[in-house]
């Protein structure tokens, strides 16, 4: 009989969001009336920018002449759309990237898995806690750890405790990781790390040889002044990380689908003779292999966000979700919760009311609001007693939604 890879078999329940749908979907069956607002997963509802929608169309118009047709387009992404990239999200940053460089992918959750490719299983890996679900299982499923212990730590990850006390923002490792995944503006905290933050952990990572995978897909909501967009505004960062960005929370394309990675050629790794090698080139010979690149119009959609009628709207679309962030942070607070996150991030991470669990709190929000959010604790045991919240909802729901949070609390 076929072996299967054990390795899932370690995985807690199922993956964090197809469970909350779960249990959505239990109660709302036995509640068919009950009006459910959604404000869990980070998924987008307001439209394409329509700059971005009209070169989305011309793209898939361009396939219906010999002249214009695309088959196969190049598995790094296409140029056009790789220059608006270095031109436009990066070079404003003071940050010059080559073309090589950039690898544009049908999604950051995919390349933040799929990276593990290229890396030893005997690299020492530290996540966050709490932490977006996939660096931690993809780990598990690679074969990196061993079993979960009672409060959901899987043996051979080192997890950097994040919590009210350290204001969402790890403690440098006290001993030498190989891997390090950070995510900036933090999901699910909302937290932000300084250019000081940042600076550390630059420095931590030169110093030990490290690697820092970097996830950048909420850059984009950042709306204070002098918060670090990239780990390459950090000096000597091209030669310890690598970047993730995605257009799915900045341009709507949760359904579409883009995104990039960034691996710079400075970037170097061990071979197993102790030689250095490109961690670029690898990633470039599994992406020819492994992947046939995004579909020429979504490209051409992609690039269209760096039009600048298409960042114009496309900025009006991210200014309405950190309004909406704003009225669920500040009618919480009004409500008597103590509130994080949704000032330069698009999620509100709150503390659970009287000490009551993350899912018993998500229960009662559901079964007494019908309003769902996400429970802290599926994020990690240091998320145990908060709660996220998504600004991704209509201006309405989410209206409504505070309004029954407020007076459900009252
Ligand atoms: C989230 O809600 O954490 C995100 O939508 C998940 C994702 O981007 O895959």
């Amino acid at each position: 009989m076929a072996r299967l890879n054990d390795n899932y078999l370690k995985l807690k329940a199922g993956y964090l969001f197809p469970e909350i749908g779960r249990r959505v979907k239990v109660f709302s069956e036995a509640n068919p009336e009950a009006k459910i607002i959604r404000l869990g997963i980070g998924d987008v509802t307001q439209p394409l920018a329509p700059a971005v929608l009209k070169a989305f169309h011309d793209g898939v118009d361009d396939l219906a002449n010999t002249d214009d047709f695309k088959g196969y387009g190049p598995e790094q992404g296409y140029e056009f759309l790789i220059d608006a990239l270095i031109e436009k999200a990066y070079k404003p940053l003071g940050v010059e990237l080559k073309k090589s460089e950039i690898f544009v992918s049908d999604g950051s959750k995919c390349d933040c898995a799929n990276i593990l490719d290229i890396f030893a299983l005997d690299n020492k890996v530290a996540i966050c806690d709490p932490v977006y679900p996939v660096y931690n299982d993809t780990n598990v499923m690679v074969g990196r750890t061993g079993e979960a212990d009672d409060k959901g730590y899987y043996e051979g990850l080192t997890y950097l405790a994040c919590t009210e006390d350290n204001h969402f923002t790890p403690a440098i490792p006290d001993k030498k990781v190989d891997i390090v995944y950070l995510c900036y503006p933090n999901n699910p905290t909302g937290a932000v790390a300084t250019r000081e933050d940042l600076k550390k952990w630059v420095d931590y990572a030169l110093a030990n040889d490290a690697v820092i995978f970097f996830d950048a897909a909420y850059e984009a909501f950042i709306t204070e002044p002098g918060i670090p967009h990239s780990i390459y505004e950090i000096e000597g960062a091209k030669r310890c990380a690598i970047e993730f960005r995605s257009f799915s929370k900045t341009a709507g394309f949760t359904g579409v689908r883009c995104a990039l990675t960034v691996i710079p050629e400075e970037l170097m790794a061990e071979t197993g003779n102790g030689e250095k090698s490109s961690l670029n080139k690898l990633w470039n010979r599994r992406q020819s292999t492994k992947f046939n690149g995004v579909s020429y119009p979504v490209q051409k959609a992609a690039a269209a966000v760096y039009s600048e009628e298409g960042w114009t709207q496309v900025k009006e679309t991210i200014d309405y979700y950190m309004e909406n962030a704003r009225l669920i942070r500040e009618g919480l607070e009004a409500a008597g919760l103590t509130v994080y996150g949704g000032v330069n991030a698009p999620y509100i991470w709150l503390k659970t009311p009287n000490g009551m669990s993350s899912w018993d709190f998500f229960d009662k929000l559901l079964s007494e609001c019908h309003v769902v959010g996400t429970p802290g604790s599926g994020f990690g045991p240091s998320g145990e007693g908060f709660y996220r919240l998504s600004a991704f909802g209509g201006r309405e729901n989410v209206l409504e939604a505070i309004d029954r949070i407020k007076k459900n609390l009252a």
